[in-house]
């Protein structure tokens, strides 16, 4: 496995003038989580505030703190500024199913707009904000909207997970072709080695490095640590080799 540090530094991550990026994936369960915890380290090695958002969790855990939500709670655990749950998880849904249906089943509705008025709050009280989406870009919201709408109100540079698995090329290059219709800009992506028994993992990421119009900023190994946060340490040092 060959690191791809040629294209995108992590100098460049935090450096090139952004602060603030939206994380997506290729799917649900590929690891943005992982990354958006590995990004607020490397940005907190350059701004002192920085804090990690998740708009619309489903699938809440019990925690002695009450139903919360466990991606909130590993980008808070990764943060350095502590904000109320109303700015950095407005919309928490009970059922772990897809936010569009939790939404249905939880009586609520997601309003977008709503959603890119707390980043802005959130904003004002952090020099660097990283927001996590929820499963795919195009992950339905509500009847209306989904994910792709969200990353727009919003108006981040986008990074991109790509899961590697089986899939994963039609998927990224989708996702990749969804952001650019958007106007939004693909500002890097990282290869997530999710699946140690993937077949040719190396062709797969050369094909990428090839295909999408943006820098890799890493390509993280199989890490078998369940603890995102303890794994993104180890990753912010790989996005910042
Ligand atoms: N590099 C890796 N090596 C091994 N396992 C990984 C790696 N990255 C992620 N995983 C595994 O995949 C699971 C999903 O990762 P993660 O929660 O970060 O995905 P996600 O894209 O944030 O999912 P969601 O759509 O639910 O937010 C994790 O529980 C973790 O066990
Ligand atoms: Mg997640």
């Amino acid at each position: 496995m060959t690191p791809h540090t040629e294209a995108g530094p992590p100098a460049a991550v935090a450096g090139a003038g952004s602060t603030d990026f939206f994380v997506i994936g290729t799917d649900t369960g590929v690891g943005k989580t992982f990354v958006s915890c590995a990004l607020l380290h490397v940005l907190a090695q350059r701004h002192a505030r920085v804090c990690g958002m998740k708009p619309v969790a489903s699938g809440a855990v019990r925690t002695a703190d009450g139903w919360l939500s466990d991606d909130a709670l590993a980008l808070r655990a990764c943060s350095t500024v502590s904000v109320p749950a109303a700015l950095d998880n407005p919309i928490l849904l009970p059922e772990p199913v897809s936010p569009a249906i939790a939404a249905d089943h939880a009586h609520v509705e997601i309003d977008i707009e709503f959603l890119a008025q707390t980043y802005r709050r959130l904003r004002a009280r952090a020099d660097a904000v990283v927001v996590e989406g929820a499963g795919g870009f195009h992950v339905p919201l509500n009847d209306r909207h989904t994910g792709a709408d969200l990353a727009v109100a919003m108006g981040l540079p986008v990074v991109l997970v790509v899961g590697l698995r089986l899939g994963c090329l039609n998927h990224a290059l989708l996702t990749a072709e969804c952001v650019k219709a958007r106007g939004l800009r693909l500002a890097g992506w990282v290869a997530n080695h999710v699946d140690p028994d993937f077949l040719f993992a190396d062709e797969n990421v050369a094909w990428l490095a090839r295909h999408l119009d943006a820098p890799c900023w890493a390509e993280l190994p199989y890490d078998p640590t369940v603890d995102p946060v303890a794994a993104s340490r180890r990753f912010a040092a790989m996005l910042v080799a």
